[in-house]
């Protein structure tokens, strides 16, 4: 997705615009440019590729200037190329902006502008906003943009710069993120607190509608209207560090390792002192609130939707609600059923995915009560929903996620038990048996982390193979969806989940000798039948690595390979068996030679619909 920066102040501005830049491409971005205003013109330099081929294209020959601008590019309308990369500019070379988001009315508006003489350079939508400034603008840089954002239709963040008016940056944002982050005698902007966090770590972060001019030393806020806007500081508290890849070979392998504390920061914070109860501060819900509830949906796109399937099993067991699981695209468009009597929740772990925003806001404008469980906090999902429950993960940057989606099941599990415990659907003695089993979750990770030498083998002898099969029932499939996801974004293997129980309906018939199966069997009530349809896929000679928990001997009879994970009670086994999928995943990418933080095609954080 694309990442932003800006920079005005007392340094040279390029430096800090490729150092921002290289901090948001976990984003995932196509091509990459800065625009830097050198005493009488704006110097635009663009790149195609990595930002490496822009940092080589302006070796030796670096713009000079303290104001500037710069943007990591992912495409949407027009290929990645130098001309389609971002900053664009007006015939004039005046007005440069850089955008992310969607001008939705471009079309409409570059053919107004084309007739009135204006010559396109790019096939984006965005140059429109850099043609309708020069169109526009008649000596007040403020008012121009103002009149700019009056006509684009969409959704943005967008950094203005002016020839004619150096001393200051505009920026302003509807549906995607814009930080600005506040030094002394300089100023920052950036799509993402990683880009500034080692300039500073004092932030304004903008509400949609805002409007920022930024200058050296002063940033003034107004809103649409243009009345000014009092912002809060918010300091960010995580390190530096804990962006960065802390000795591991590559961000995904690093958040795996991070699991266990990641759950532990999850759970901690709400478990009662005697560790009997769980407390959700956040929300403190009473029965009746919960009774006025009729319907829940969760709402999500990618590895939280495949959270959510957990956290509807998790609902429907533990808290006895109906709960109804889509994915955000689909979800905004099908018209659903939503009332009063309706709680939405969005699981998110940027929550900047702009379908899962979208489908909150319509769940909103519908009279749903909305809870957001999102990992990122002040994210524009946490800022729209009525309640929000933060996923403690800390920063995730490879674009395929794994602490995010561990400590979204924890949530959705202890949201699950704290409904019950109000509703009171479950007796105590199996409340205290689940919080007991939950404790003990963050050294069971650990556990699963400790012997990946099995891991390896596997996905050196499997990582060639074009198709892998993953089957379970019940809580085995939503892992194994999971499972299957990791593998194909990463590895770019063909791999597809399957609910075992359907095998027979069809994809049997994609089984063939040698062909690698991960079978999920850990879920009481639906072993025996699991076990018949591994002996399906096993008497066509496919090859049967199964996950297991420790206790269990009778699945190693069945398969070529097994791998167990530690005991726990069958509700929270997925926060374990997910582990070693992601390795297998990690490690087939690596076998194949693939580019594990920035698989091809794909964004961290998916803005634009
Ligand atoms: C996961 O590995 C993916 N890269 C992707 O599916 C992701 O989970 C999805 O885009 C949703 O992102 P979000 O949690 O930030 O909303």
């Amino acid at each position: 997705m694309c990442g932003i920066v800006g920079y005005i102040g007392k340094n040279q501005a390029a430096p800090f615009l490729l150092e921002g830049l290289s901090k948001l491409e976990y984003r995932g971005y196509d091509s990459a440019g800065i625009a830097v205003y050198d005493g009488s013109h704006i110097r635009v330099e663009k790149s195609v590729g990595r930002l490496a081929s822009l940092r080589d294209k302006i070796e030796g020959d670096m713009p000079q200037g303290a104001v500037g601008i710069g943007h990591t590019r992912w495409a949407t309308h027009g290929r990645p190329s130098d001309r389609n990369a971002h900053p664009h500019t007006d015939c004039s070379g005046d007005f440069v902006i850089v955008h992310n988001g969607i001008i939705e009315n471009y079309l409409s508006l570059k053919e107004e502008l084309i007739a009135k003489g204006h010559e396109f350079q790019s096939e984006t939508d965005t140059e429109v906003v850099a043609h309708l400034m020069e169109e526009v603008y008649n000596g007040d840089f403020e008012a121009a943009v103002r009149e700019v954002l009056g006509r684009i239709e969409g959704s943005y963040a967008l950094v203005f710069l002016s020839r004619k008016d150096p001393d200051r940056i505009i920026c302003t944002k509807q549906d995607n993120p814009l930080v600005i982050g506040l030094g002394d005698g300089e100023n920052f902007i950036a799509s993402d607190i990683p880009a500034i966090i080692a300039r500073t770590r004092r932030t304004y972060i903008l509400n949609d509608g805002e409007f920022a001019v930024v200058k050296k030393d002063s940033v003034w806020v107004t809103n649409r209207e243009g009345e000014p806007v009092t912002k809060k500081v918010f300091e960010v508290n995580w390190n530096a560090e804990a962006a960065e890849k802390g000795g591991y070979e590559h961000f995904m392998l690093k958040e795996i390792h991070e699991q266990p504390k990641a759950v532990r920061d999850t759970v901690s914070p709400r478990l009662s002192k005697d560790g009997k109860s769980i407390i959700m501060n956040e929300l403190n819900w009473n029965r009746e609130f919960l009774d006025s509830i009729k319907k829940i949906f969760i709402v999500a796109c990618g590895t939280a939707y495949n959270a959510g399937l957990v956290g509807k099993y998790y609902i429907e067991k533990l808290a006895r609600v109906p709960v109804e699981i889509d994915i955000a695209s689909e979800f905004r468009y099908r018209d659903p059923i939503i009332d009063e009597d309706t709680l939405t929740i969005v699981l998110s772990q940027s929550g900047e995915t702009s379908d899962t925003l979208a489908a909150l806001k319509e769940s909103k404008r519908q009279g749903a009560k909305t809870l957001a469980i999102t990992n990122v906090v002040g994210s524009s999902i946490a800022r729209e929903a009525d309640q929000v429950i933060y996923t403690w993960a800390g920063p995730e940057i490879a674009v395929a996620s794994t602490k995010a989606y561990t400590t979204q099941l924890i949530i959705m599990f202890m949201l699950s038990l704290y409904m019950s415990g109000i509703r009171g659907t479950q007796s105590q003695e199996r409340i205290s048996e689940l919080l007991e089993a939950l404790k003990k979750v963050p050294a069971q990770v650990s556990e699963t982390l400790e012997d990946v030498e099995p891991i390896k083998t596997f996905a050196k002898q499997y990582g060639f193979n074009e198709d892998v099969f993953y089957i379970g029932r019940s809580l085995d499939y939503d892992v194994s969806l999971e499972g299957a996801l990791k593998l194909k974004e990463i590895s770019y293997i063909h791999a597809e989940a399957y609910a075992a129980g359907e095998l027979k309906h069809g994809t049997l018939a994609l089984i063939i000798e040698g062909v690698p199966v991960i079978a999920l069997a850990t879920q009481k009530n639906v072993y025996e039948k699991t076990l018949s349809n591994i002996k399906e896929v096993k008497a066509r000679d496919a090859v049967v690595i199964g996950i297991a928990a420790e206790g269990d001997n009778e699945l190693e009879k069945y398969v070529d390979h097994v791998i167990k994970v530690p005991e726990t009670d069958e509700l929270l086994i997925p926060v374990l068996t997910v582990v070693p999928l992601q390795l297998l995943a990690y490690y087939a990418a690596i076998t194949r030679g693939c580019d594990v933080d920035k698989p091809r095609n794909l964004a961290k954080s998916v803005t634009v619909e």
